[in-house]
C-alpha cells in the first residue's frame, strides 16, 4: 500500500517543489508624518462625462520611471511648491500626483486593487492602472504649514547675518576699549 503510494507522493513534493514560490503582498506605506493613507481610490478621467478630469487635478504632477516611492511622492507634494498640497496619490508605479481636492467621483476599491509595486521599491503598493493609492496630508502638518518652514530658513541666514555684524561690533568695541 505504502509502496504504490511512494510514487504519487514523490511526485506531489517535486510538483510543490516546482511550484513559483508566492509572491509576498505588497506593503502600503502608512507611517509618514506629513500624509496618512486613505485607501486605493479609482481614477476618473475614463468616466463619462468628465472631459477626462483626474481625480486629483488642479495641483502638480511628476512621473519617476524606475525611482517613484511613496516617501517621494509624498515629499514632493509637501514640499516642492510653497504649499503643501492636502492630496498625495500614487498611480501606475510611477506618478505622483498632487491637490487639494480629491474629486468627489472618485470611489474608494479595495486596497488590493492597488497592487503596482512602485518603481523605487518593489515591496511598496503605488497604485495602479487608473489606480490611486492616496494620501490625506494629517492636522499637524496642515496647522504647522510651509511658511513656518520658510520663516525657519530664512531665521537661519538672519541669525548668520545678525551673527557676523555682532562679531564686527564686537571687533570695534574691543579694539576701542583697548584704547586703539
Ligand atoms: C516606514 O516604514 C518603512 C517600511 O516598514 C520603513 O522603511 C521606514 O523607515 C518607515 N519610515 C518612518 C518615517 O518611520
Ligand atoms: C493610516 O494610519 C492612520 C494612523 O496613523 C490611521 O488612522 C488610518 O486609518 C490608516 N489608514 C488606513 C487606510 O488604514
Ligand atoms: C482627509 O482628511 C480630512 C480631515 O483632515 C477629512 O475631512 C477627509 O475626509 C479625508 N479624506 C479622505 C479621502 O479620507
Ligand atoms: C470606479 O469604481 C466604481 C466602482 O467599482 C465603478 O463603478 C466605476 O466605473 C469606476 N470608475 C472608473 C473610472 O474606473
Ligand atoms: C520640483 O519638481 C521639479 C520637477 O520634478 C524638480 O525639477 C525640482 O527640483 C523640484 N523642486 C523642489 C524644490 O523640490
Ligand atoms: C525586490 O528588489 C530587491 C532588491 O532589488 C530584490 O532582491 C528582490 O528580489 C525584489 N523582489 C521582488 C518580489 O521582485
Amino acid at each position: 500500500m505504502l509502496q504504490r503510494a511512494l510514487p504519487l507522493l514523490l511526485s506531489f513534493f517535486l510538483l510543490l517543489a516546482l511550484l513559483p514560490s508566492p509572491t509576498p503582498a505588497l506593503s502600503i506605506l502608512n507611517n509618514s508624518t506629513l500624509y496618512t493613507y486613505a485607501g486605493c481610490y479609482n481614477e476618473t478621467t475614463e468616466l463619462p462625462g468628465t472631459s477626462q478630469l483626474r481625480a486629483l487635478s488642479g495641483g502638480i504632477q511628476e512621473t519617476l520611471p524606475d525611482a517613484m516611492t511613496v516617501p517621494l511622492c509624498l515629499d514632493f507634494c509637501a514640499h516642492n511648491t510653497s504649499r503643501r498640497y492636502a492630496y498625495a496619490g500614487l498611480e501606475y508605479a510611477r506618478e505622483c500626483w498632487c491637490a487639494d481636492a480629491l474629486s468627489s467621483l472618485s470611489v474608494r476599491l479595495d486596497d488590493a486593487d492597488c497592487g503596482y509595486p512602485c518603481d523605487g521599491d518593489n515591496e511598496t503598493a503605488c497604485g495602479g492602472a487608473l489606480r490611486l493609492s492616496v494620501y490625506n496630508l494629517t492636522e499637524e502638518a496642515r496647522s504647522s504649514g510651509v511658511a513656518v518652514m520658510r520663516r525657519g530658513g530664512g531665521g537661519i541666514v538672519w541669525g548668520v547675518g545678525l551673527w557676523g555684524v555682532s562679531v564686527g561690533i564686537g571687533a570695534v568695541v574691543g579694539l576701542v576699549l583697548r584704547g586703539f
